[in-house]
């Protein structure tokens, strides 16, 4: 499975980096096409979420993929690209972070990174948006966020230069995005996803899908990166999207 070639295109300013690499979807841009803003003025999370993304204070990108799997799998892109941020700050920042699933970074039990899958209908078919914003400097992070996000300044005491991580993380996700899409790599993704996230398998977890909190213990991941949690009735439940903490 050959990689896809970057090309990227950069902004001082834009609402959302993952709204413009849509529209160059959907204007028929190729797999590979990345955009950065220095600030988002409309930065968005999961769960239509805010993404304070202040100037030159973070790492604010989308890149564009077409992926070859069965849509029912594309679920495994947002753990694949866990992994690749997980991996570039440990060679940039020399950072060890979990991973919460299915996709926020921490550092020290703070978020300090997250990512935005979005899909996309186009001419040439169903493309992926895969935004991710890293806290880089403290300035990122607003008083309200400040129990629960981090920075890597903050963590570390160092200033990361941002194109360095841009670069290493636009690496690992090539490598990662290939691993997925080889013969086996499904499994591949979930055993390295298992054998990264201290929320894989015997973790205490709430879980909040919007309609009911359920608590119980982690069991694994299922072959779609759903994750599998025995709740506290014994029933065991699957659960594909939600907000977790620890409990
Ligand atoms: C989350 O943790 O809820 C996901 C946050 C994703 C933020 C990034 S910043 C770049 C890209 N553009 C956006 O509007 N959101 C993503």
């Amino acid at each position: 499975m050959s990689q896809f070639q970057v090309k990227i295109l950069r902004y001082a300013t834009l609402p959302s980096t993952n709204s413009e690499a849509a529209s160059l979807a959907l204007a028929g841009a190729a797999e590979g096409q990345c955009v950065v803003a220095d600030e988002q003025t409309a930065g968005r999370g999961r769960l239509l979420r805010q993404w304070i993304s202040p100037k030159d204070a973070g790492l604010y990108f989308s890149v564009l993929l077409r992926p070859s799997l069965p849509p029912e799998r594309w679920p495994l892109i947002s753990l694949m690209a866990a992994l690749a941020v997980q991996s570039a700050l440990a060679n940039v920042a020399h950072l060890e972070t979990d991973i919460k699933w299915p996709n926020d970074l921490l550092a020290n039990g703070k978020k300090i990174s997250g990512i935005l899958v979005e899909s996309v209908e186009t001419k040439s078919g169903r493309a992926i948006v895969l935004g991710i914003g890293i806290n880089l400097r403290s300035a990122a992070l607003a008083p309200e966020l400040i129990d629960i996000a981090t920075s890597v300044e903050s963590v570390t005491g160092r200033r990361v230069d941002r194109e360095v991580v841009l670069i290493a993380l636009l690496d690992a996700l090539k490598t990662y995005y290939s691993k997925l899409q080889a013969i086996g790599g499904e499994e591949v993704v979930i055993k390295d996803w298992s054998a990264r996230s201290s929320y894989a398998a015997g973790k205490r977890i709430r879980v909040s899908n919007g309609d009911e909190v359920i608590e119980g213990v982690t069991q694994g991941l299922e072959p779609d990166g759903a994750l599998r949690l025995k709740a506290d009735d014994g029933q065991m439940r699957i659960i594909r999207a939600g907000d977790v903490w620890c409990s």
